[in-house]
């Protein structure tokens, strides 16, 4: 399964990263501003304000799981 973790270079996204990747799981991330560290996912900019580039990264990455541990919103 694919997993992605919108927010991944974050303190929740970073675990959660983590548990995917160690339960053997395909992990995207994306940061907003900067990647995070992990290389156990691949990283994507994305930042949710901008809905054009939200249906960009969902086609691009296919995920089965997308799990949203940001902390910004599409306001
Ligand atoms: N930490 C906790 O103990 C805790 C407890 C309960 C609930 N929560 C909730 O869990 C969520 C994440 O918390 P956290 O502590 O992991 O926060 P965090 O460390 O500040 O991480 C926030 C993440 O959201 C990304 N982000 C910020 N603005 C964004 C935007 N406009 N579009 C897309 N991504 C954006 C950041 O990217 P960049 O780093 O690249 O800017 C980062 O990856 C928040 O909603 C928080 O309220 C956290």
């Amino acid at each position: 399964m694919t997993v992605l973790v919108i927010g991944g270079s974050g303190f929740l996204g970073t675990e959660l990263i983590r548990q995917a990747a160690t339960a053997g799981h395909t992990t995207a991330a994306t940061y907003a501003t900067r990647p995070g560290t992990t290389s156990h996912a691949a990283w994507h900019p994305l930042d949710l304000r901008d809905p054009a580039r939200v249906e960009a990264v969902m086609a691009e990455i296919g995920a089965d799981i997308i799990v949203n541990a940001s902390s910004g919103n599409a306001d």
